[in-house]
């Protein structure tokens, strides 16, 4: 029998609250569950190396030596990853402690149980207190985008109403959802009717921005995110970068990991969005979907939740009790950065406009290439032992030099094949509908 899903089950059976995370609890809680693949990395002495590695790395900021080299070596020659001998597994554990020691240094001591809003934010101590480690807020990078001062419901009107949009639209459950294209005016019109918990519209759309480059124009500069790896990807498989968000109130998007577990990049141009954020490591209570894939040109694996955390069924899925999780409101002009292998869930609070985009850079860029390995079944004994000697993002070009040239020729084609099949739509006056997951 199916269960009813109203909004005070919410209230009922899970508290909105955030579940407190304390640092240590978590430790011990990813050990019981072995998800730490070797913990036996921190040792004092090695940690004793780390703290050595960043007060020299702090100097060399502070004299301003030369080499960018030397700064990724800090992060990376403590930690015996070998892409060509055997998987790479985030370890949590490990960059918990970093996370730790880095605050140590900077003399600084966050909530432990909060995602902060930091103005101001050095590249340098995103990279070393945040970025792959801790989720964090930014409020001074979106306001100065053209986006935020003059992407209105106006602008979309009467600049792109009749263009063909792809909207997610749900009546009851969120896994119920269905795809549709529609002109952007009618999406407008759909905005302004009535929404409820279990009836909303959520323009989720991929190409939107991208068959636009003059609106990407309007997006503004945010140095945290201009090292990207992702640039060094051949454009054949480049994953598509800036998503538009368009929702009613109530819209949301799935529990989910974003393709291949890179780091998500939240803007919100105006509205508010309320955020569900899972540490790494909660796999077993979160009712992974096995089998999905991203479909993007370079195939990967998605990771995808069965439970909408904003709405839960306790007596489907009791073993989501046990998860912890960090809830945030982002407001109109914040950016949210989400790190690689955390699952996280958005819930628009009122009609918001946001659009997300992706990280891989140093700090998360090995999580990345281990997920292309799995998507695409990929031999490691193409890299070369050498690999793992080579800077990050040297890596990364290696990586993508040795790819398959067949994966390059089958990237082109996905591509073709999505925009040629959206040109054939985008031309039909029929409507079109499909089931399409969410992601954002
Ligand atoms: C935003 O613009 C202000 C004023 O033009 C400038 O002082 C500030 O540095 C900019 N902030 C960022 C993060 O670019
Ligand atoms: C990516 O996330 C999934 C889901 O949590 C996890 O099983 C997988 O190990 C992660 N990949 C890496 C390389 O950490
Ligand atoms: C992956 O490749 C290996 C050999 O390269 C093969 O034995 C295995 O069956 C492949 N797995 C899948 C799922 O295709
Ligand atoms: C990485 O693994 C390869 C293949 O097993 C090996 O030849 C190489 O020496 C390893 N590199 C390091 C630094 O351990
Ligand atoms: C769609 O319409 C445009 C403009 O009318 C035309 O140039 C294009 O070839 C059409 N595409 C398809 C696939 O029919």
């Amino acid at each position: 029998m199916r269960r009813q899903h109203h909004h005070n089950h919410v209230t009922s059976n899970q508290p909105m609250k955030s579940k407190m995370i304390h640092p240590s609890r978590l430790r011990e809680h990813m050990r019981d569950l072995h998800y730490l693949q070797s913990v036996e990395l921190v040792t004092p002495f090695r940690l004793l190396i780390v703290l050595i590695c960043s007060i020299l790395m702090v100097l060399l900021i502070a004299f301003s030596a030369n080499e960018e080299d030397i700064l990724y070596q800090s992060y990376y020659t403590d930690v015996p990853v070998n892409l060509t001998r055997g998987p790479y597994h985030l370890n949590y554990e490990y960059v918990q402690q970093l996370r730790d020691d880095m605050l140590a240094l900077y003399g600084y001591s966050p909530p432990i149980d909060k995602v902060e809003k930091r103005s101001k934010l050095s590249l340098q101590e995103f990279w070393d207190l945040y970025d792959g480690k801790w989720p964090v807020i930014v409020t001074d990078i979106v306001p100065n985008w053209t986006a935020y001062k003059e992407w209105s419901k106006d602008f979309f009107q009467q600049k792109y109403g009749a263009d063909k949009v792809i909207l997610k639209a749900v009546q009851g459950m969120l896994q119920d959802g269905v795809a549709h294209i529609r002109d952007m005016r009618t999406f407008i019109s759909y905005l302004e009717q009535q929404v409820a918990w279990n009836s909303w519209t959520y323009m989720e759309d991929e190409l939107f921005l991208m068959l636009r480059p003059e609106l990407k124009d309007y997006i503004g500069n945010n140095y945290l995110i201009e090292e990207n790896f992702f640039n060094l990807f051949p454009s054949e498989i480049r994953p598509w970068d800036c998503m538009f968000l368009w929702g009613t109130k109530y819209s949301r998007s799935t529990l989910h990991m974003d393709p291949y577990n890179w780091t998500a990049v939240s803007a919100v141009i105006w509205g508010r969005k309320k955020w569900k954020l899972f540490p790494p490591g909660q796999d077993q209570y979160l009712y992974t979907q096995h089998g999905h894939k991203c479909g993007f040109p370079l195939e990967c694996k998605k990771y995808d939740s069965e439970v909408d955390a904003f709405e839960i069924d306790v007596w489907k899925y009791p073993k989501f009790r046990k998860a912890e999780y960090l809830e945030v409101e982002q407001n109109s002009g914040e950016l949210l950065i989400i790190p690689s292998g955390w699952f996280h869930q958005a819930f628009n609070d009122e009609e918001t406009l946001s659009i997300s985009m992706q990280l891989m850079n140093r700090n998360n860029y090995l999580v990345v290439l281990e997920e292309i390995i799995k998507g695409k079944n990929l031999s490691r004994k193409r890299l070369p032992a050498y690999f793992n000697t080579l800077l990050p993002p040297d890596q990364v070009k290696q990586f993508m030099s040795m790819l398959p040239k067949k994966i390059l020729k089958h990237g082109q084609e996905v591509t073709d094949s999505i925009l040629n099949s959206l040109d054939v739509r985008r031309n039909q006056t029929a409507d079109f509908q499909q089931v399409l997951p969410g992601s954002e």
